[in-house]
């Protein structure tokens, strides 16, 4: 099903459709995207708005920025923050409660797209990889400095990359002849201990993947974020997260759970008598359809999960 009823041309953002079902935006509601990228999503959102609709946009990244305050901030409904979502519930705006926060994860086209971005294996460039290249470290000053066995734990942890150990070892080796400041000598040097994967993908794909969400803390993010919403979240508001990888899926679906659903009886542990829900979970997991993933590869992966703010609890 969707808003429209049509299936996703490739121009559109991932699961636009089904996130604009899932938001069911009330035309006088406030909204807030916590990921603009380049306002696919809320674009959508403020067509259907009416006058009295609110639409708050975040985003790390000052070139998303850029583009909302030349783009959409430009509508007096509008209101723009650059920064984390972790950090949502601290903005002003959202103080007087939301009916819908949508968060789409994950990277960006043209962060991608961008070789001086530092995200990409296949575009030589800095290597970088911040969302907010104006805070913390970047990809090359953290492998400068890290110890071998942290290395190989973030490859493993978030990119559940079989050679952590191997790959750790040779960008200690590597490092102490010269720094390792780009994307292309990073991918090559992986990919000469990785070899060719039977899945098509890129040797570096995993361990790229696992940098980037270290650097950019992006699971604590999440938690933080899941937590601002709904605290922020008005009675029947809505809660939309598209993730792209299963460690953010699985923290997506466990926030929800813990809120929605009783804990099983356990005859050890005390009874939890006074649960009182602040979720309800609409549907599972939910995927692109198949003419959206044949159109738009990175769709493939992405699960979109929906909950609404029950009553406060007393
Ligand atoms: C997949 S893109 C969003 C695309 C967007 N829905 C659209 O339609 O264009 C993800 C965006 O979220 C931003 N982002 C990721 N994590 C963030 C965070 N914790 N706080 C704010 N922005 C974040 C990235 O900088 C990127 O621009």
């Amino acid at each position: 099903m969707t808003a429209m009823g049509t299936t996703t041309p490739s121009h559109l953002p991932v699961m636009y459709a089904q996130v604009l079902d899932a938001l069911c935006i009330r035309p006088e509601g406030r909204y807030l995207d916590g990921t603009f990228g380049r306002g696919g999503h809320a674009r959508g959102v403020l067509e259907r708005l009416g006058e009295g609709g609110r639409l708050l946009l975040m985003d790390k990244d000052p070139d998303a920025i850029a583009v909302a305050r030349d783009g959409l901030a430009r509508d007096p409904r509008v209101a723009l923050y650059r920064g984390s979502f972790a950090d949502l519930a601290a903005w002003d705006a959202t103080a007087d409660g939301l009916d819908g926060v949508l968060f789409d994860l994950g990277v960006s086209s043209p962060q991608l797209d961008e070789a001086r971005r530092g995200f990409s294996f296949g575009k030589d460039g800095p290597l970088d990889m911040r969302m907010d290249p104006d805070s913390g470290e970047s990809a090359a000053a953290w492998l400068a400095r890290a110890d071998e066995a942290e290395i190989a734990d973030v490859l493993w942890t978030y990119g559940e990359e079989r050679m952590s150990r191997r790959i750790a070892r040779a960008i200690v080796a590597r490092r102490a002849e010269a720094p390792l400041g780009r994307t292309g000598e990073l991918a090559e040097l992986i990919a000469a201990i990785v070899g060719r994967r039977d899945n098509g993908l890129h040797p570096a794909t995993r361990s790229f993947q696992a940098i980037r969400i270290h650097i950019n803390r992006e699971l604590a993010d999440l938690e933080a974020g899941l937590a601002g919403a709904v605290s922020r979240l008005r009675v029947g508001g809505r809660l939309a997260v598209i993730s792209f990888h299963s460690l953010e899926d699985r923290i997506v679906k466990q926030f929800i759970n813990a809120r929605a659903k009783a804990p099983p009886a356990n005859r050890r542990m005390p009874a939890v008598e006074t649960f009182v829900p602040s979720l309800r979970a609409i549907g599972g997991a939910q995927r692109a359809d198949a003419a959206e993933t044949r159109a738009n590869p990175r769709a493939r992966s992405a699960v979109l999960r929906v909950a609404e703010r029950l009553e406060a609890a007393a």
